[in-house]
């Protein structure tokens, strides 16, 4: 796991898009998992700049949904497939056609799941998935108690992420109380995890996600696991990490072939 702890949450959406710029710079038809909630928002804002100015052709992408509320309308704009298409997909030139996503609409939702799982495995796989954490240390929709190894699955919402998203909604009863996400198991299976976080509410989150013991009651912690994984900070986000001095030391000191 490589931790970059940065001056500032533009700086992180700077070097996440970058690494997102440089995939399908690689590969024009890169499947890309595409998070929600606040934190992606200014990386999403840079990928499109790059992609109008002409630094990277971002419309053959292949975008897969990481979760989805249940219980919504299809034109319910905090639906996740609404949000990304305002937030991502129109200004990179990708139609909606083109997000992959479990069908929440579904009339049998454990079928649906599992065709989400049967889809992305079809199609090749991930190949940067990108996440947020929330404060209670989930990625994906995947609660604390998640399973290290599950799969796409409907979750119930902790009353800790219904009280977090409520600024979406008109009120806390409006925050759907079920989702379907991807399982921590698929998440794993994609070939690079790249890891956002901003802002001192995350700091808790991120250091036991990075360096706390390996547990379902933080499912980040699964990152510890995965043979590529990027986790990519602002000050106040690393600031609960025991290592911060180390990371930094290693960013300083980063070969240049090296990569992220
Ligand atoms: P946020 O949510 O980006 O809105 O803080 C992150 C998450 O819940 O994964």
């Amino acid at each position: 796991m490589e931790v970059l702890i940065l001056p500032t949450a533009e700086e992180v959406a700077e070097l996440a898009s970058s690494v997102i710029v440089e995939a399908v710079s690689s590969n024009p038809r890169a499947a890309i998992g595409v998070a929600t909630g606040s934190t992606p928002l200014a990386t999403y804002k840079k990928l499109i700049a790059a992609h109008r100015q002409g630094e990277v052709q971002l419309d053959g992408i292949r975008p897969f949904m990481l979760d989805e509320y249940l219980d919504l309308s299809p034109d319910h704009p905090e639906l996740y497939r609404n949000v990304l298409k305002r937030n991502l997909l129109d200004g990179v030139d990708v139609v909606s056609a083109e997000l992959r996503c479990p069908d929440v609409f579904a009339t049998d939702l454990l079928d649906a799941c599992r065709r989400y799982e049967q889809l992305i495995v079809e199609q090749g796989g991930i190949d940067v998935q990108l996440l947020g954490i929330g404060s209670d240390g989930h990625v994906g929709f995947n609660e604390p108690g998640s399973s290290l190894g599950s799969r796409t699955r409907i979750k119930t919402l902790h009353t800790d992420t219904i009280r977090d998203n409520a600024r979406f909604f008109d009120s806390l009863d409006e925050v759907p109380r079920h989702v379907i996400t991807q399982g921590l198991g698929t998440i794993m299976d994609a070939r690079h995890l790249l890891l956002i976080a901003h802002g001192a509410t995350k700091a808790d989150a991120i250091a036991a996600a990075v360096e706390g013991p390996l547990s379902a009651s933080c499912p980040g912690s699964v990152l510890q696991l995965h043979p590529h994984a990027t986790v990519i900070v602002d000050e106040g986000a690393g600031a609960a990490l025991a290592q911060q001095e180390y990371y930094r030391h290693a960013w300083a000191n980063k070969p240049e072939w090296q990569g992220l």
